[in-house]
């Protein structure tokens, strides 16, 4: 199979490498500014392109590894080419196969998305870490069989997916990363209350956050939940809610736009609470949960 790509970015630099490296014949790059495709060339061993319709004709595989606006539109050039039984992927994680490639059936050839759950920040070296990563596959059944091959056979990682689970997937990924950011400022917020400066409470919970986070990617959700959730510490449950209780509805840290409420806190604590309820009754089978989970849903 040779791979082509259009749009030399990091992604496109990335996968390039890492396919090149695992003895994949990349035909080269096309992208909008011919310097783009001459770098990722370079840097690929492969070839750049100043006609796109060259480089579609000499693969058999096509990864358009441009912004997620633009996906539909290059398509729409790509699909003015003869295109008939190649396989033509995207990378964005929001979009499936089948929105970002309208009628593409008519054309002969076969869609997929192809998603690497990771943040690509660099051109140059993102590749190393791409062993690690899980990819997302989804898109026309006929040829599936062929992306996963081309996966396995340099030893990606990948779940296949239902195109109509796209977004919920691409929702569970921000949930997991830039939600976590969210639930950290929140805590930051809270000792902020306590006389923390932003800076030194975002360095006081370092060892505790990345202590967590590795304990949970190692070991698992219920080998790593503690606390006093974990603990059925129903008193330490109760001080904690009621702390959230203030005399007013004031914002936290003033009036600023998209600041909790002391209440909206309360509750947030109280939904993600009742998340890690199932996980804690999990842990310890033998334990009684009940107090505690009338009390979250008071
Ligand atoms: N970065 C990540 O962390 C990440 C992770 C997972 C998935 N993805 C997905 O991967 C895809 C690419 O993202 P990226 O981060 O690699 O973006 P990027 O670094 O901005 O690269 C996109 C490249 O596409 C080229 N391009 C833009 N419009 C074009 C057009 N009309 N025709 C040809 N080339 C065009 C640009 O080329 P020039 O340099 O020539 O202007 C640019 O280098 C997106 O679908 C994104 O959602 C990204």
């Amino acid at each position: 199979m040779r791979i082509g790509f259009i749009g030399a970015g990091k992604v496109g630099f990335t996968l390039g490498k890492y396919f090149s490296k695992h003895g994949k014949e990349i035909t080269g790059y096309y992208s909008r500014n011919t310097a783009s495709a001459e770098e990722a060339a370079e840097f690929t061993d492969s070839r750049a392109f100043d006609n796109m319709g060259e480089l579609i004709e000499n693969s058999d595989v096509l990864f358009l590894t441009v912004p997620d606006g633009s996906i539909t539109d290059v398509y729409r050039q790509v699909a003015q080419c003869p295109i008939r039984g190649k396989l033509i992927c995207h990378c964005s994680g929001a979009l499936s196969a089948r929105l970002a490639f309208p009628d593409i059936k008519e054309t002969g050839a076969y869609g997929y998305s192809v998603h690497p759950l990771f943040a690509v920040s660099s051109k140059y070296s993102a590749y190393e870490e791409l062993a690690d990563v899980f990819f997302a596959v989804e898109g026309d059944e006929e040829r599936i069989g062929d992306i996963e091959g081309l996966m396995k056979s340099v030893w990606l990682r990948y779940q296949r997916i239902d195109g109509e689970n796209k977004i919920g997937y691409h929702c569970a990924a921000a949930i997991a990363s830039n939600l976590m950011v969210g639930l950290i400022k929140e805590s930051v917020d809270i000792l902020g209350r306590c006389g923390f400066s932003p800076e030194d409470a975002v360095s006081a919970l370092g060892p505790l956050v990345r202590g967590n986070v590795q304990h949970v990617l190692e070991d698992g959700l219920e080998s790593s939940l503690t606390g006093p959730l974990e603990r059925g510490d129903i008193g330490t449950i109760v001080k904690h809610l009621d702390s959230f209780d203030a005399e007013n509805e004031e914002k936290v840290h003033g009036a600023d736009e998209g600041v909790f409420t002391r209440e909206e806190e309360k509750q947030l604590y109280k939904l993600l609470s009742k998340k890690i309820l199932p996980v804690a009754q999990a842990k310890h089978p033998e334990r009684s949960y009940e107090e505690i989970k009338k009390l979250l849903n008071e």
